[in-house]
């Protein structure tokens, strides 16, 4: 979809569809109630026949408004005027969106821009409109065979500014909020991707592509240099499978040459079997997912790239599949990681972790100013804090205080876990120096615990986004999160988070 700033007048902008708002009690906002002055009381008497109640989310398209230039108006309920919040203006906007998808009209003008009760500026509001329209207009069809154009979906979508004065911090808005809604595109797609087509070679193929548009530097790491660099953990698990492992280094060089980067560490196993500790047959398809990390990484650095965020960042992705077979991995197997720590495999289901840990002593190599990893990493995750907030780990609580303001900024809920280190004992091995597995109790605990013994050189913090990064059922697909956490999380870093 295409979007632009106007600052022309509700009902003198000329397009599809003029979209306002109407509060509970059946009061006009104030773009509303600029357009019905052109309209000359037209809209204040739909309201008042009590065909739009303002309730939050319900929306009324009218045909023929007299003296109005767009060819529909819509109206959207905004909910009582006193409750409304940013929450509920995102809502808002994604009901607006959605209703005008199922109109004829190709192009339409949004005015709930414009709503003053909001205490928040134009700037935010634009982006938040433009992050919430890319979110709501996403599909993915890029794997059938024909797609359903039954109707002309929305193309072009202008953005009210109000006046002229607002026009400069507007276009700021749509920057940023563009730049978000494609990168948690990007992060979708390659999330929705099955795993025949996304690999850890077409991971890679993609990584040199965001390099080249956004002239970052990449390097693949493969498998004959993981082994002289000892990577023996990342390498135990790619051993089941017939696809070659990769390691993926992109860098974002926007700040100074002195500047410490921020490292982001993202899973990427491409199908998880759960390997020779195979997984049950019901839903495994859902393992394609186990790469939602990764593509989080992917995902941020296309935004950063797009927006030329003047900051540091690192994306490193520990890429392979999990397969059982002859080669495979076996339980009871141990392994020497890049740390020289050694580790008992006792389930060969806890790959995650396995993978992460040579990434992140890796990590230690480009002295990171903070280490944020992210994974689909526990289905105890899942059963803590269910599909709405990520969990969150850290080894300085300041790095996920930061994260935490990051998060709740964005929507993208994280919730600050524990990571005391009695928790440690229950990696406890008999024959190695730890196992990477702990038991039922506190599962997303002990596997973040087993990550905090790689990250002990540098601050660190990990998002287990097993339960945020892909809804199942009817709507079953990626979710694009935690970009829009990672992205709020740098912009306020490189200064530019208001
Ligand atoms: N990728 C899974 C975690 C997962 C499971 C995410 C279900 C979302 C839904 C991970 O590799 C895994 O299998 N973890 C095991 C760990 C266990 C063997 C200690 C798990 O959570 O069951
Ligand atoms: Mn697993
Ligand atoms: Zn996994």
């Amino acid at each position: 979809m295409e979007f632009s700033i106007k600052s022309t007048s509700p009902g003198q902008t000329k397009s599809g569809c003029a979209v306002v708002g109407v509060f509970e009690s059946r009061k006009l906002s104030t773009a509303a109630a600029a357009l019905d002055r052109d309209a000359k009381g037209h809209l204040k008497s739909i309201v008042e026949r009590g065909d739009m109640d303002g309730k939050l989310g319900m929306t009324l398209v009218l045909h023929n408004v007299p003296n109005v230039a767009s060819e529909r108006v819509m109206l959207v309920g905004l909910g009582p005027e006193s409750g409304f919040r940013d929450k509920q203006y995102r809502e808002a906007v994604a009901a607006a969106i959605k209703t005008l998808n199922a109109t004829g009209a190709t192009d339409a003008s949004l005015h709930l821009t414009e709503i003053g009760s909001v205490k928040r500026d134009v700037k935010w509001r634009v982006a938040n409109a433009v992050a919430v329209a890319g979110e709501t207009v996403y599909r993915f069809d890029k794997m059938k065979s024909k797609t359903d154009e039954a109707r002309p979906a929305l193309r072009r979508l202008a953005l009210g500014a109000g006046d002229k004065s607002a026009l400069r911090r507007a276009t700021a808005g749509l920057e940023e909020g563009l730049a978000i809604a494609h990168g948690v595109s990007l992060a979708k797609d390659l999330g929705n991707l099955p795993a025949n087509v996304c690999t850890p070679t077409y991971l890679a193929e993609q990584s040199r592509e965001l390099a080249k548009r956004y002239r970052m530097k990449v390097t693949v790491i493969e498998s004959e240099d993981m082994e002289k660099l000892g990577m023996g953990a990342l390498l135990s698990v790619a051993r089941g499978s017939a696809q070659p492992p990769k390691l993926i280094v992109l860098e974002h060089r926007g700040g100074a040459k002195s500047q410490k980067p921020v490292a982001l560490v993202g899973k990427g196993i491409t199908f998880d079997t759960g390997g020779i500790s195979l997984k049950p047959a019901p839903e495994m398809d859902e393992m394609k997912f186990d790469m939602c990390g990764a593509a989080s990484v992917l995902g941020t650095l296309k935004a950063v790239g797009e927006m030329r965020l003047p900051i540091n960042v690192v994306g490193i992705i520990p890429t392979t599949e999990n397969m059982p077979g002859g080669r495979a991995t076996k339980p009871g197997d141990i392994v020497t990681t890049m740390s020289g720590q050694t580790v008992e495999i006792l389930n060969t289901d806890a790959e995650g972790r396995l993978i992460l840990c040579d990434a992140l002593t890796f990590a230690g190599r480009f002295e990171p100013a903070a280490v944020i990893d992210i994974a689909t990493l526990t289905g105890a995750c899942v059963i803590a804090l269910g599909h709405v907030a990520s969990g969150l780990f850290a080894n300085d609580d300041a790095l996920a205080r930061e994260l935490l303001t990051a998060a709740d900024a964005a929507f993208d809920r994280a919730w600050h876990m524990p990571l005391w280190d009695d928790y440690q004992e229950q990696l406890k091995s008999n024959f190695a120096d730890f196992a990477n597995i702990g038991g039922r109790p506190a599962g997303s605990v002990t596997a973040a615990c087993f990550l905090a013994r790689f990250a002990k050189k540098f601050r660190w913090a990990h998002l287990d986004i097993a339960g945020t990064a892909w809804k199942s059922g009817k709507e079953k697909g990626a979710t694009g999160r935690p970009v829009p956490l990672l992205t709020q999380f740098l912009l306020t870093r490189a200064g530019r988070g208001k």
